[in-house]
């Protein structure tokens, strides 16, 4: 018999509960374009702020800026006005770049990142990874908001090193393209696997499927994304990378930690699949779950109104899974 997971609702009583929230500063770090980690930023921040009642703060330092365009902000170079390279070299007043774009949250747009990046890599070796966090994070987590979500380019660069260095929990957001897989394993091997032998730690609180549309009784781009996630040795291994006894290359995890373990620990139960789920799948032994993030247009229309879709449509069923993630953010990660 195959056992009874709901892999198509979130275990809502499980995972939402009140309490064990602390501060945290969150980063997507994703070395890919277009997964959607601006579409995550942007409606988790509107989450964590209306559904959960959190003070939050999202930060743009993609150059790009097309999560500060989203939310109604131009992002034209200006070498007059303050900019975070002035609050993180110069002792500028954090509170002279944070707008308040009226949705629950604070944010901090895309302003000459260029220059910020170009004054960051002239600073001292020794510290300059550390600007963020000591100049930034640490100042404002705890006492003015509860937390701090970055927005990251596809690519590294001086700000992004700080920006996980400050914000060591992060999401993945994966879409079903077949570059995913090597989009994780990339942003595992050169990003999270140095940090973590750096720091200590480096969480990824979730991996999580995005933009899914199509039917996984079939052999189609979304079920191999999500069989992949949830069977795959070699994802579990990018998920462990730098720490002891994990080889990304020949899957190895930690001796005595199995893929069902790490799995688990990383995927929301909205989209967790396990094996015994896929065989009684396809056995027509029970239905095809419609697994989320589902593709919807709403995360457009919302962008071209200027929205987070908290504000744009505050009951779209996409946010109940948001919500979900908001619960793993709160707890530090998902609870297997
Ligand atoms: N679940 C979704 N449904 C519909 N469109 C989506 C979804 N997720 C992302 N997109 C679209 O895909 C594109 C890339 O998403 P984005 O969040 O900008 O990715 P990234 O920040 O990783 O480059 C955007 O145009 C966005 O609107
Ligand atoms: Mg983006």
């Amino acid at each position: 018999m195959a056992q009874q997971v709901e892999c198509s609702t979130p275990q809502r009583e499980s995972i939402l509960t009140d309490g064990g929230a602390e501060p945290r500063a969150v980063c997507f770090p994703m070395l890919k374009g277009g997964f959607g980690k601006s579409i995550f930023a942007n409606t988790l921040a509107g989450v964590l702020a209306t559904r959960r009642d959190h003070d939050v703060l999202l930060v743009d330092l993609d150059p790009a800026g097309h999560l500060s365009t989203g939310l109604g902000y131009y992002t034209r170079e200006n070498e007059d006005a303050t900019d975070l390279a002035n609050v993180l070299l110069d002792g500028a007043d954090i509170e002279e770049i944070v707008k308040h774009p009226g949705h629950g949250f604070d944010f901090v747009p895309s302003l000459n990142l260029e220059r910020v990046v170009d004054e960051l890599s002239k600073d001292s070796v020794l510290a300059s990874d550390l600007k963020m966090k000591n100049e930034f994070v640490d100042p404002l987590l705890g006492e003015t908001y509860d937390y701090i979500l970055f927005d990251l380019p596809g690519s590294r660069n001086k700000l992004t090193n700080n920006a996980v260095v400050a914000a060591p929990n992060a999401i993945l957001p994966l879409m079903p393209v077949p570059e995913a897989l090597n989009g994780l394993r990339e942003t595992a091997t050169k990003l999270v696997a140095p940090i973590r032998q750096q720091l200590g730690a480096f969480d990824i609180l979730a991996t999580v499927p995005n933009d899914l549309s199509r039917r996984v009784d079939q052999n189609t781009k979304d079920r191999r994304l999500l069989e992949s996630m949830n069977t795959d040795e070699h994802f579990a291994s990018y998920l462990m990378a730098g720490y002891d006894g994990v080889d990304p290359d020949s899957g190895d995890l930690p001796e005595g930690t199995t893929v069902e373990e790490v799995l688990d620990a990383h995927i929301p139960p909205f989209a967790r699949v396990t094996a015994a789920d896929w065989e009684a799948i396809d056995s027509g032994e029970r239905a095809a779950p419609k697994v989320p993030i589902r593709h919807s247009a709403a995360f457009g229309d919302a962008y071209e109104e200027r929205q987070p879709l908290t504000a744009y449509d505050p009951e779209h069923p996409q946010l109940d899974h948001f919500e979900t993630l908001a619960v793993i953010v709160e707890q530090g990660g998902v609870q297997a």
